[in-house]
Formats: structure tokens, C-alpha cells, sequence
């Protein structure tokens, strides 16, 4: 058994990340437009003003899809690009952007998935208070029934949010993500609260908007589990620990129960509303009907995992990593296991189909003398982490897998001192040049995975 027919390979970016042009034909400002204009945020004090100056560039891209052979390219739509304020007047030179460039990729038969939100947040909702003013609900609505409106003749596929984990962990939690808040975390439940109830009131905008039948979807991360060993015991050990509450408060978010029970079984894990009690907002019946509303297909962003076996005590723990792990340029972990474990254990529980919406990883990436990017650590990791991946093929339902990323762009906080592209990109003249690990992909997607 391999990947089935309809299985598709793509690759994924975000409209921050890659755009640029962040005060052209009328975009609105967002969260991190003003986040990084502040010294001392972002590593070097890198900005997305330009970052792969994608807006202009976008047919150069997908030529270089095209080139690649990609059948799939899951990008985000910058929420200010298309209204400014987040709510009200619509940009229609925002609107055209991503309608030439949906266009443009159905010309070359690339399958276009939409996300949502991948962090742009419009500073004048966050102003509004953002995530904590429960008004955003119908605000994301608004802004789902445009992209529904707009774009949903061409697009069947939508993610809502990307990693909520992040925008509420890193943004207000931690503080290491715009706007940079460490927000008690009382706030933090309220805003996780308010983003998935703002996810399922856009699955229904899309529903009651979309012009053919869609395919929706949610795109939460997490560290995944994966057993030490693949005895019975161990497995279940695996399995408890995913979904249990057990990270200390200041990193809550990165339960994944917490995210994706309320969106796919309805209601919050036991174990998280006993132990976050003191916390919590309001959680009304209305609200987690709201949440639940349901979706099509489930995406999960899977970069490593922790591994897990059955402790003497009869309760899971975690197995210590030995010295000198494997890790990635970012200091991640290399554990291929996860995206065979991942996706079963997320199927088994949550039963819908799934895409692998990220994967990838940041190498210490430059231009070699004969002019090309050799990138063996890259091919090599995901050579891993696919084979892993072809094996939940043969048992689950598994829709499709995005690369992350299509092209080196602005990490975060980290700027651009992280590539994650399988195209390299030097920021000083724009040239893209395709790494050894984007011919490696075309060869894996030409024959669907057969010599994974
Ligand atoms: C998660 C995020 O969705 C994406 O924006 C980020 O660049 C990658 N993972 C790598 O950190």
C-alpha cells in the first residue's frame, strides 16, 4: 500500500512571510507590520517589508512550482490586504492579487489551498482588542464570507486558522511572537476561546457562501507522540500522552486536545477544564456548538515529535533524548516517527481526513561554488519523514502533504536567518534558485512516492 490516487504533494507559505509590499495598493497594517518595526523583536531587526517581494513575483513563482511539478500550493490571504481595518471597506487591489494569483495557478494545474489566517491580524481589530474582544467572532466571518464570495468559483479548499497554538502561545503567552504580550492566562483561555469560536463561524460563512461544495478545514500543530517501541503498552503510552494535559502553564497552548477536541468532538478534554478551572471564560452550550461546527478535512502541521513508552508506575512517560540527537539547523529535533504516529493517532481519534499541512525543516543552506544549493541534510530528512508518511498512507485516510516551505522566506522572530525553502532565495537580488532537494521532491512527486 502507498499513497492513494488522489494523494497530493504540495507545498505551503504564508502571505507575511513571502509578500512583501506591506504598504502597497492599500493594504491595511497588521500585527506584525508594527511588531517589527520596533527594535529589538526580531532577530537583526529583519522586517517582511520585501521578503520574497512575492506580490510582484508571484508568476515567477508558480513557473517555479510548475518547474518543481507541485500539484497542490497552500498559501494564506493577508487579512488587511483585503480589508484594511479587518472589517467593512474591501481592498479590490487586494482582492485582484489574490485572484491573478489563483488563476495563475489553475492555468499551470496546481491545486490551490487557501488558509485564512496565518497571523495577520488587522492592527485596528488589535486595537479593538483583537483576539480578546468577543466581536472578532463575527469579524472572521465577515472576512470568511468575502473569501467565499471572492475566491471560492476557483478554490475548493480551505484551512481556517494556522496553528492557533502559535498566535495565541508566542503572541500573548510568551511574548515572543507579535504583538509581543504576556498576557496573564486567564486572557490566553479567553482568546483561544474566541479563535476557535471565530473558526467555526467561519466555517459557516464558507459553507453559506462557498459557490461550489467545499472543502474545509483546520490547521492546528503540536508536538506529536510516538512510542519507544511498538508494544502494545508503549503505543497506548504514546497515544495517552498526546492528548493529555501535561505541559506546565506557561506553555498551555501546546496541548493538542485542548485545540482540536472542542472543533472535532465538541467539547474541551476533561482533564484540561479540571485542571485550567480557575482560568477559564464562559463556556456556553452555543458556544461549542459554534466551534464544532463541522469541517471536512482536519490539517496538522507535524515538524517533530517527543517519543514516548510506558512507565513502571503504568503511566506514560517520555524517553530522554540521547546526546547528540539529530536536530535541524533551528535546533528541532529529527524524529521521522512522528509523521507516521501523528496522523494515526489524530485519525484514530478524530476520524476525519487528514493533510500533513506543514513539514520541513531549516538548513544551513548557501550557494556552493558551482552556483547550486546542495542541500543532502534536507533530502535526507525528508526522505525520512516521508517513508514514515507513506506508512500511515497504507492505513488512514491521508488526502495530501505540504512542504514547508515552497521557498526560503522571513521565519518569525527569527527573521531571515532560517531557511526553510526548497528554494533558495538571496534577499539582496530576488534570484531564486532551486535546491537539490526541490529536483529530489519533483522526482518523488513524479512517481507518487513509489521509492519512498
Ligand atoms: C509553522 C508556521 O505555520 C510557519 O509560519 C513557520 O514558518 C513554520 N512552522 C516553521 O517554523
Amino acid at each position: 500500500m502507498g499513497f492513494g490516487e488522489d494523494f497530493v504533494w504540495g507545498a505551503a507559505t504564508s502571505a507575511y512571510q513571502i509578500e512583501g509590499a506591506v504598504k502597497e495598493d492599500g493594504k491595511g497594517m497588521h500585527i506584525w507590520d508594527v511588531y517589527t518595526e520596533q527594535p529589538g523583536h526580531i532577530f537583526e531587526g529583519h522586517t517582511g517589508k520585501i521578503a520574497c517581494d512575492h506580490y510582484h513575483r508571484f508568476r515567477e513563482d508558480v513557473k517555479i512550482m510548475k518547474e518543481m511539478g507541485l500539484k497542490a500550493y497552500r498559501f494564506s490571504i493577508d487579512w488587511s490586504r483585503v480589508l484594511p481595518d479587518g472589517y467593512g471597506k474591501v481592498n479590490e487591489k487586494g482582492i485582484t492579487f489574490y485572484s491573478e494569483l489563483i488563476d495563475e495557478l489553475l492555468e499551470n494545474d496546481i491545486v490551490p489551498y487557501i488558509t485564512l489566517y496565518h497571523w495577520e491580524l488587522p492592527y485596528e481589530i488589535y486595537k479593538q482588542g483583537g483576539w480578546m474582544n468577543p466581536r472578532i467572532v463575527e469579524w472572521f466571518g465577515e472576512y470568511a464570507k468575502l473569501a467565499a464570495e471572492r475566491f471560492s468559483d476557483r478554490v475548493k479548499n480551505f484551512f481556517t486558522l494556522n496553528e492557533p497554538q502559535c498566535f495565541v502561545g508566542l503572541g500573548f503567552l510568551t511574548g515572543e511572537h507579535a504583538p509581543g504580550i504576556r498576557a496573564p492566562l486567564r486572557d490566553t483561555f479567553e482568546m483561544a476561546h474566541h479563535a476557535m469560536k471565530a473558526h467555526g463561524r467561519a466555517v459557516q460563512m464558507l459553507r453559506q457562501y462557498g459557490k461550489q461544495p467545499l472543502n474545509i478545514g483546520y490547521a492546528p500543530t503540536g508536538s506529536m507522540c510516538y512510542p519507544e517501541t511498538e508494544k502494545a503498552e508503549d503505543i497506548e503510552a504514546a497515544r495517552q500522552m498526546l492528548f493529555s494535559m501535561q505541559t506546565d502553564d506557561n506553555n498551555w497552548t501546546w496541548n493538542v486536545a485542548w485545540w482540536s477536541d472542542p472543533v472535532l468532538l465538541g467539547h474541551y478534554p476533561k482533564e484540561g477544564l479540571e485542571r485550567y478551572e480557575a482560568y477559564l471564560p464562559k463556556i456556553t452550550e452555543a458556544d461549542m456548538k459554534l466551534i464544532s461546527e463541522p469541517i471536512d478535512i482536519y490539517g496538522q502541521n507535524i515538524y517533530n515529535g517527543r517519543c514516548i513508552r510506558m512507565g513502571k508506575d503504568g503511566k506514560p512517560e517520555e524517553v530522554r533524548r540521547y546526546e547528540g540527537f539529530a536536530k535541524t539547523a533551528i535546533d528541532w529535533p529529527v524524529t521521522p516517527e512522528c509523521l507516521y504516529w501523528g496522523p494515526k493517532f489524530l485519525y484514530e481519534r478524530y476520524g476525519k481526513p487528514i493533510y500533513i499541512t506543514e513539514n520541513g525543516l531549516s538548513c544551513h543552506d548557501v550557494v556552493s561554488l558551482d552556483g547550486k544549493v546542495h542541500d543532502p541534510n534536507r533530502i535526507d530528512f525528508l526522505a525520512r519523514y516521508l517513508h514514515e508518511l507513506k506508512r500511515a498512507a497504507g492505513e488512514i485516510e491521508l488526502r495530501g502533504y505540504f512542504q514547508w516551505s515552497l521557498m526560503d522566506n522571513f521565519e518569525w522572530a527569527k527573521g531571515y536567518s532560517e531557511r526553510f525553502g526548497l528554494v533558495y532565495v538571496d534577499y539582496r537580488t530576488q534570484e531564486r534558485i532551486l535546491k537539490d532537494s526541490a529536483y529530489w521532491y519533483r522526482d518523488v512527486i513524479l512517481n507518487h512516492g513509489k521509492d519512498l
